[in-house]
């Protein structure tokens, strides 16, 4: 095997922080909150700030973290393939160019899948999709009936504008988006995790010791 030798990867803590507040929000989301609820938000806009946090990094960060470091690239990507099959291992000090394409597409798909949540979830208060007063107006008095039925005319107009569920619980275009983006949202991750494996154990543990919290 043939190896060229450069300094180990490192990662900064912000790239460390980011990385395991989104992998932490988007396990949240995915398995813990009720789809369209209240702490589904939350985490959602956690998640969006997180994200934004990542991508100005991205372009004031330390080398290695900045986007010019690993900007995706088919070429260098079909290069690297060619590369894994002849044995030889090149070290990077940032994503190798098929982990750089990775990022890009997870970063893609968590930002369809922000904007989607955000165009459905609007401005707090959010109340969760199941309740009447759903992202928007707070419940608080059941005693206005004519409100109440006044806000449920008014929010069946909103979901059609905003691409929810209509009438018949039929999917509208936003939740469709939403969905189908989280759905390959997991798929990469799988992909994610079996190329840090495939990774690790083929040009060394510092791959993922990179990335855990704590070490250097
Ligand atoms: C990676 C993180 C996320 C995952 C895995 C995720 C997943 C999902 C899924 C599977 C649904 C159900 C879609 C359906 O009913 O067909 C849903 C619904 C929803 N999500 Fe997310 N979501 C995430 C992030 C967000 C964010 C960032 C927001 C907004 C800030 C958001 C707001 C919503 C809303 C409002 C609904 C309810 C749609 C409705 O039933 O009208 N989600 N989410
Ligand atoms: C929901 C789960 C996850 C998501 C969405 C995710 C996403 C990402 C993203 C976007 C990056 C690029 C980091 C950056 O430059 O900011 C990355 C890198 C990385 N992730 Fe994850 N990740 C997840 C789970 C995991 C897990 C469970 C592990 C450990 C087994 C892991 C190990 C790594 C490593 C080692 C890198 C650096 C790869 C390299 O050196 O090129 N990830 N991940």
């Amino acid at each position: 095997m043939i190896e060229t030798l450069t300094p180990p990867r490192r990662w900064d803590p912000v790239v460390k922080i980011t990385h395991w507040s989104i992998a932490l929000a988007v396990l949240a989301n995915a398995l813990v909150t009720e789809e369209g609820s209240g702490p589904h938000i939350w985490v959602g806009y956690g998640l969006a700030a997180i994200l934004a946090l990542r991508l100005l990094w991205g372009l004031i960060g330390p080398a290695e973290a900045r986007f010019s470091a690993f900007w995706p690239s088919p070429r260098k990507a079909i290069a690297h393939i060619c590369e894994i099959r002849e044995g030889k291992v090149t070290h990077h000090r940032s994503h190798n160019p098929l982990g750089a394409l990775m990022v890009f597409a997870i970063w893609g798909s968590l930002l369809t899948i922000i904007a989607t949540g955000i165009a459905m979830a609007g401005p707090p208060p959010w109340n969760g999709a199941d309740q009447p007063g759903k992202y928007g107006a707070p419940v608080t008095s059941a005693a206005s009936a004519e409100g109440f039925a006044q806000r449920t005319l008014h929010d069946e107009d909103e979901h059609h504008e905003k691409g929810e569920k209509g009438e018949k619980g039929e999917e509208g275009p936003l939740e469709e988006i939403h969905e189908t983006a989280a759905n390959l949202l997991y798929v990469l991750i799988l992909l994610h995790l079996a190329g840090v494996v495939f990774e690790t154990r083929r040009s060394g543990k510092q791959v993922m010791v990179a990335m855990l919290p704590f070490k250097r």
